[in-house]
């Protein structure tokens, strides 16, 4: 079959990373996490003591740091020129700040063009997760799941995977993001009109996984 293209949006804490990754690795499809490219630039931007509440700062430098992900979706590595940062871009450090950087215009053009090229040269297909993959990165993708839950299921699934985290100050901190990154000028998070949207609150994984390798199966 033909590659194929899925582009997987929603806010944090729907399940859009397990549910992506695990959809790839049953398809045998690559698996690109767009989040952990905002993250690893910003990551960039505060080891270089860049001022993030400027965005003319930001957008002077973005271009300096060099990202490459790696896209099997059983290993998925991110690094900052040459530097693996899969453990530096989950802190709550960088996590508080990725908004501010991924708002700039210059830092999501030269990411969206790091995303298109990833997903052309993916042979067999690729799911990519994400914001504004079905909206702007990937307008042509052959399915796009919008992924939704209920704000408590949200915070929950986040402390449970912060272990021990409080579950109100979660609740609060993703909120923010969210509202952060659907407010923002340039692509912000929305469902594209022609994605299915899919309500993870009462779903367990192992049945949003089905729920999407199933609407792949009808497209290809
Ligand atoms: O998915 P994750 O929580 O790792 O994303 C981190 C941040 O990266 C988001 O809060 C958002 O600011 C940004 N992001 C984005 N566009 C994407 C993916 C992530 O702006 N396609």
């Amino acid at each position: 079959p033909a590659a194929v293209i899925v582009a997987i949006d929603g806010p944090s804490g729907t399940g859009k990373s397990s549910t992506s990754k695990a959809v790839a690795s049953q398809l045998g499809l690559s698996y690109l996490d767009t989040g952990a490219q905002y993250r690893a630039i910003t990551w960039w931007m505060v080891n270089n003591g860049i001022d993030l509440t400027d965005p003319s700062a930001i957008a002077a430098v973005a271009a300096k740091a060099e990202i490459i992900s790696g896209t099997d979706p059983n290993a998925p590595t991110i690094t900052v020129d040459g530097v693996d940062v899969a453990g530096p871009i989950r802190t709550t450090d960088v996590t508080s700040k990725v908004s501010a950087v991924s708002a700039v215009p210059e830092v999501r053009a030269l990411i969206t063009e790091l995303q298109r090229s990833i997903a052309a040269s993916a042979e067999k297909g690729i799911v990519v997760e994400g914001r504004d993959i079905g909206t702007t990165v990937l307008p042509d993708a052959d399915l796009k799941i919008f992924l939704t839950a209920s704000p408590e299921a949200r915070a929950a699934r986040r402390s449970g995977e912060l272990k021990g985290a409080d579950v109100k100050a979660t609740q609060e901190a993703l909120i923010k993001r969210d509202t952060a990154d659907s407010s923002r000028k340039t692509s912000p998070l929305a469902k594209a009109d022609d994605a299915v949207e899919v309500d993870t609150s009462e779903l367990t994984l192992q049945q949003v996984i089905e729920c999407v390798v199933t609407l792949i199966g009808e497209k290809r």
